[in-house]
C-alpha cells in the first residue's frame, strides 16, 4: 500500500492530482500529436495512419462518428468541421445508440469511432456493427493495440500519453488535433477550401500549443476567483455556439464529473426554450463567447441572464471590453483564428472544474460512479 501511494505520487510528478498533471501537461502532448504530422513552413500535413484511405473519405458520401462522453464531445467538433470545412454530410451517434437501433448505412458512408481507451463496450459493439453492414471504419484512439484500434481499418493515434485521471482532459485535446489536422487535410486533398487560407490556417494551428500554454497561465487567477465564487452553486449553465457548443457540453461534464454540482450545457440560442426558466441570482452562467458571428447574438443573451439577476461568466477573446463590462466574471482567451478556439476555451473550463471539485474536496482522480473506461454494457 505504502509503496503503491509513493509510486503514484512519483507518477504525479509532483502534481497534486493527476488531472492536474494531465491539464498542465497539455502544452506538451497536443505538440506531441503535430509532431511528425504538421509542418507549418511547408503547409505540410500528413496522417500515416490513414493515408491509404484518404480517397475514400474524399469521395464519401457520407461520413459517420460514433463515440461515448468527451469522446462524443470531440466528434460534435468534428461533424461541424468536416461539414464547414469539406463540404462533407457528417452525422454523430452515442454508441449506445447507433447499437440498438436500426440504422441505414448508404453506400460510401465512412464511419469514424473516437475513444481514448479503444475498450469502451458501447463503442466497440457500434463499430462492429458499421463494420459488418460495410461501411469503412476509422478510428481515433489513445491506447496503442487497443481493441478498437485493433477492429478499425485503419486510423490514427493520439499519443498523448497515458491518461490516469477519471475526467478526460489532455486525451479530448489530442483528439481535437487529430480531428483538425484530417479536416484540414480532407479539405485541402478535396479542394474545398482555398490553398491559401488552408496555407494560413495551418500555421495558425502550429500556434495552438503556445497558446494553450499562454492560456493556462492567463486564466489561472480568474479561475481561481471563479471557482471560489461557485463552489456552493447548486447548478450551472454552461452555453456556447457552433464550434463551441460541444465545448459547452463538455465543459458542464467536466463539472458534474468531479464536484457533483449538477450543470447542463446547450447551444447558447436554445436558452429561451427552456434554460432560462431556471434563472435567478443564484445561477451561474458560462458563456463561451470569441469574436466570431454569434458573437452579437451571445452578448444579447448575456444582457438576458443579466436582467434576471444570474451571474454571468464569459470567455472572451483577449481584449473584448463590451462583455467585460457586462460580465460578472471574464477569463481572456488569447485570440486564434475563429475554427480554433474550441481547443483554447476547454482549458480554463477544465481547471474551473479541478479548483471547484478541490474546494469541495472531492475525490478528483477517482469521482464516485465513474470509471475510466467502461468496458459493460
Ligand atoms: C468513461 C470515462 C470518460 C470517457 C468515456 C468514453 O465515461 O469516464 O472520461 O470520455 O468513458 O471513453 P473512451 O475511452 O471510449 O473515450
Amino acid at each position: 500500500k505504502e509503496l503503491d501511494f509513493e509510486l503514484a505520487s512519483i507518477e504525479k510528478g509532483g502534481f497534486e492530482h493527476f488531472m492536474l498533471k494531465e491539464i498542465m501537461e497539455q502544452p506538451r502532448t497536443f505538440r506531441d500529436c503535430l509532431r511528425g504530422r504538421l509542418k507549418a513552413e511547408e503547409a505540410y500535413i500528413k496522417l500515416g495512419g490513414i493515408r491509404d484511405y484518404i480517397d475514400e473519405i474524399i469521395s464519401a458520401k457520407r461520413i459517420l462518428i460514433i463515440a461515448c462522453g468527451t469522446s462524443y464531445h470531440a466528434g460534435l467538433v468534428a461533424k461541424y468541421l468536416f461539414e464547414d470545412l469539406c463540404g462533407i454530410p457528417t452525422d454523430i451517434d452515442f454508441a449506445s445508440e447507433f447499437r440498438y437501433r436500426k440504422v441505414v448505412i448508404t453506400e460510401r458512408t465512412v464511419v469514424l469511432g473516437i475513444s481514448q481507451s479503444g475498450e469502451t463496450a458501447d463503442t466497440i459493439v457500434a463499430l462492429e456493427k458499421a463494420k459488418k453492414k460495410g461501411a469503412k471504419v476509422l478510428g481515433i484512439c489513445n491506447v496503442v493495440g487497443s481493441s478498437i484500434a485493433r477492429l478499425t481499418d485503419a486510423g490514427v493515434y493520439t499519443h498523448v500519453g497515458v491518461e490516469i485521471g477519471v475526467a478526460s482532459t489532455k486525451a479530448f485535446t489530442g483528439q481535437l488535433a487529430i480531428i483538425y489536422m484530417m479536416a484540414l487535410l480532407i479539405a485541402k486533398e478535396k479542394g474545398s477550401l482555398e490553398y491559401e487560407k488552408y496555407r494560413h490556417l495551418v500555421e495558425e494551428f502550429d500556434q495552438i500549443p503556445d497558446k494553450i500554454e499562454q492560456t493556462l497561465k492567463n486564466t489561472y487567477t480568474a479561475v481561481e476567483q471563479i471557482s471560489a465564487a461557485c463552489r456552493t452553486a447548486s447548478s450551472m449553465i454552461y452555453l456556447g455556439r457552433g464550434l463551441n457548443y460541444p465545448i459547452a457540453l463538455e465543459g458542464a461534464l467536466k463539472l458534474k464529473e468531479i464536484t457533483y454540482i449538477h450543470a447542463e450545457g446547450y447551444p447558447a440560442a436554445e436558452m429561451k426554450h427552456g434554460p432560462i426558466a431556471l434563472i435567478d441570482e443564484n445561477m451561474f452562467v458560462v458563456f463561451i463567447a470569441p469574436k466570431d458571428k454569434t458573437y452579437e447574438k451571445i452578448v444579447s443573451n448575456i444582457q438576458e441572464v443579466k436582467s434576471r439577476g444570474g451571474k454571468v461568466v464569459a470567455l472572451v477573446t483577449e481584449g473584448d471590453k463590451t462583455i467585460a463590462k457586462m460580465a460578472d466574471y471574464t477569463i481572456e482567451i488569447p485570440e486564434t483564428d475563429k475554427i480554433f478556439t474550441p481547443v483554447l476555451n476547454i482549458i480554463p473550463l477544465q481547471m474551473l472544474s479541478y479548483q471547484v471539485a478541490k474546494l469541495r474536496e472531492c475525490n478528483i482522480d477517482q469521482p464516485r460512479n465513474l470509471a475510466k473506461s467502461v468496458t459493460v454494457e
